[in-house]
């Protein structure tokens, strides 16, 4: 299959390396931006490449939404094969761009959007065809789990392993999107289009990791815990929910054991039982040859990850409930319904009773809109 690139940054320059060397595909061009055409192969224009009959596939490798929206469009339009690894394309417009694929019969495959090399939407994609998904998640953002996991075994504090993360590439210059989980609600919100047929667009449970501080990681750690960030994500009573939220887990906890910047992934089929994924989730080889695997399955005439009847819903999670370690001011150790509590100096860490996720992010976000300094995390189950 003959194949353009359009974007030759960090995982582009690994999907043409891996494109030279994979059987059966053929690397035809890449688009970069005007100015920077220094080889044959190199174009700036996207009508060169969706006007080429030669081109079977492209895929974007650009980041964001536009124009990766309007040139992915124009290819499955044209009748090519897209495959992307972006996955705010995909959480934006997937829907769109599955429904033209489908009425041209391409290929619209993006498994790299959702943690890098590990198999995971590709997985559930084939387990859905055949078994109900019970439930999704699992670790899958890299960036903060090296975060959490250098706190906890190196005694780093927050701003220490975010400056780590930075030198080492984990984190971008603005760790925004990874630190408040806005990363892994996005890769959450494919795994549900692909399992369950329905895009979460709204009334999510956002919480990222921003709030945790060396104290606290030391406190876990005495009490034999490990904090990490978890997406969840599935269906209860008919309602889809989907969050993101710092857990904490049992040192035993497979969770725990899943240490640096890799990704795990989880889903319980009604037949299948629990499968668990562990792997690269970011870089430029891991990305690439998720990239790569996609294309292989388009030659392999797979067509479909998200349906196209797939329809956007709102998240609802009132319909899960955990228990909440919270650390807030002395003075507030009423203003939750905790179970067990302790003061210690200024602060009161305790364990709240079972609390709906959607009415505990709302208390939490009450008390901050007052100025208050508050964490919590889930207690595992
Ligand atoms: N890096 C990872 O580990 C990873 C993992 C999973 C998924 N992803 C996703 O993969 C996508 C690419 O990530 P990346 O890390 O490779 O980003 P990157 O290093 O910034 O590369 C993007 C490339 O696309 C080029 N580009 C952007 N707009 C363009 C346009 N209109 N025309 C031509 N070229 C254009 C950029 O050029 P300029 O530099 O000139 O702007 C840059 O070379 C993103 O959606 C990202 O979320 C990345």
């Amino acid at each position: 299959m003959k194949v353009s690139v359009l974007g030759y940054g960090t995982v582009g320059v690994g999907v043409c390396e891996m494109i030279e060397k994979a059987e059966g595909l053929e690397l035809v061009s890449v688009l970069v931006r005007p100015g920077k055409a220094d080889k044959p192969f190199k174009v700036t224009s996207i009508d060169e490449i969706v006007n080429d009959p030669e081109v079977e596939a492209v895929v974007e490798v650009m980041g964001g939404v536009e124009p990766a929206y309007s040139f992915v469009s124009a290819a499955l339009a044209a009748g090519k094969h897209a495959v992307t690894s972006n996955k705010a394309l995909v959480a934006a417009k997937g829907p769109e761009l599955q429904r033209l694929a489908s009425e041209k019969g391409v290929a619209f495959l993006f498994s790299a959007a959702c943690g890098g090399a590990v198999p995971f939407l590709h997985n559930l994609a084939l387990a859905v065809e055949s078994d109900e998904i019970l439930s999704l998640g699992g670790i899958l953002n890299g960036t903060t789990n090296f975060m959490l996991d250098a706190m906890q075994r190196d005694g780093m504090d927050y701003a220490d392993a975010l400056k780590v993360a930075q030198a080492l590439g984990y984190a971008e210059a603005d760790p925004t999107a990874d630190v408040s989980g806005l990363d892994a609600l996005r890769k959450i919100m494919l795994a549900c289009a692909v399992a369950y047929d329905k895009l979460p667009c709204e009334g999510f449970c956002l919480e990222g990791i921003e709030s945790v501080t060396a104290a606290d990681v030391k406190h876990f750690q005495s009490k034999g815990l490990v904090l990490r960030l978890l997406v969840r994500g599935g269906m209860q009573d008919e309602r889809l929910y989907a969050f993101v939220q710092p857990v904490l887990l049992s040192a035993s906890s497979p969770e725990a054991s899943v240490l640096k910047n890799f990704n795990m992934a989880k889903y319980r089929g009604v037949n299948s039982g629990d499968i668990v994924l562990i792997g690269q989730g970011a870089g430029r080889y891991p990305t690439a040859s998720a990239v790569v695997r996609d294309l292989s399955d388009a030659v392999h005439g797979r067509r479909v990850m998200m349906k196209p009847s797939c329809e956007r819903v709102e998240a609802d999670n009132s319909v899960v409930s955990c228990r909440y370690y919270v650390r807030l001011s002395a003075s507030l150790a009423d203003a939750l319904p905790f179970e067990e509590k302790e003061l210690d100096g200024e602060l009161c860490r305790g364990v709240t009773a079972p609390l709906a996720v959607t009415d505990m992010h709302a208390r939490v976000k009450a008390l901050r809109d007052k100025g208050e300094s508050v964490f919590f995390a889930a207690m595992e189950e």
